[in-house]
């Protein structure tokens, strides 16, 4: 895939931070059954970062890149997009999300799913089914082109997924566990992909993952616990495999994907 860098477009601030979060907490619930997912908060995206987010299953990770794209409100603080110049819902195509759980649509074949976000955007269709097709060859998916979700596997969706996020060009990748349900060797050469155009478009990545072999390729790790993060962890994930292992996340047999 040889993405093209998004043009300069309307307030774009190229130095400014992709996303600010500015004392932040994120809460369900009341009174004596409130579960806190995220305790207050300060952290900042800047152009190009890579930060990986590290922390065991229902430490927060979903909730905090949630928060950062934009699909949640915090239950207090504010985040704000300076360098995207406006909220992610007025500047479709601009965050690629790839979200933890299925989020294909049903009745769409997978490349009207990968085209989708930039039809939102506003490209017309053929360019984006042209899009499309291109981030699904360079994930090794341009077979799956003409297939419906309900015939993929687990590891496949997650790859459309991962495909429909790069399609668009976003300035701002932000993946939720991404490679939690491949194998070893598929999983990296998803990262490698996602890594590669993210180069290429010079985007920022925040990847949300409880395996320390994906947070050691990210310059930036965050460490998040029971809902409380801390962006300037001691220890690195690297320097303890198995430390952010629960049996819960152990990905899918290479059979299911
Ligand atoms: N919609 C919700 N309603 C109630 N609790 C939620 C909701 N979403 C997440 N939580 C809780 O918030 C905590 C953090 O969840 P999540 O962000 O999904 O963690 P992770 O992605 O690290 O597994 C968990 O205790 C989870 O059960
Ligand atoms: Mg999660």
């Amino acid at each position: 895939m040889q993405p093209e860098p998004r043009p300069p477009q309307g307030e774009h601030l190229p130095g400014e931070d992709l996303v600010r979060a500015d004392r932040i907490h994120r809460s369900y619930g009341a009174g004596g059954t409130t579960v806190w997912a995220l305790h207050e908060t300060c952290c900042t995206v800047p152009p190009g970062a890579r930060i990986a987010v590290t922390g065991r299953s229902g430490s927060g990770k979903s909730t905090l890149l949630h928060l950062l794209g934009g699909l949640e409100q915090p239950s207090g603080g504010t985040v704000s997009w300076p360098g995207l110049g406006r909220p992610p819902r007025h500047a479709p195509g601009l965050i690629g999300m790839v979200f933890q759980g299925p989020s294909l649509l049903g009745p769409l074949d997978v490349a009207e799913n990968v085209a989708l976000p930039l039809q939102l955007a506003g490209t017309p269709a053929s360019e984006a089914i042209a899009a499309a097709n291109e981030a699904l060859d360079a994930l090794g998916l341009a077979s799956l082109a003409d297939k419906l979700p309900g015939e993929l596997s687990g590891g496949q969706a997650q790859r459309v997924a991962v495909a429909r996020a790069l399609a668009c060009r976003p300035r701002l990748i932000l993946a939720d566990e991404p490679t939690g349900q491949l194998d070893g060797d598929t999983g990296r050469r998803v990262l490698d992909v996602l890594l590669q155009t993210a180069d290429a478009l010079g985007a920022a990545v925040v990847v949300s993952t409880h395996d320390p072999a994906v947070a050691a390729r990210f310059a930036v790790r965050w460490a998040i616990q029971d809902g409380r993060l801390d962006t300037q962890p001691a220890a690195s994930p690297a320097a303890a495999p198995g430390a952010f292992r629960t049996p819960a996340d152990d990905p899918l047999p290479l059979a299911a994907q």
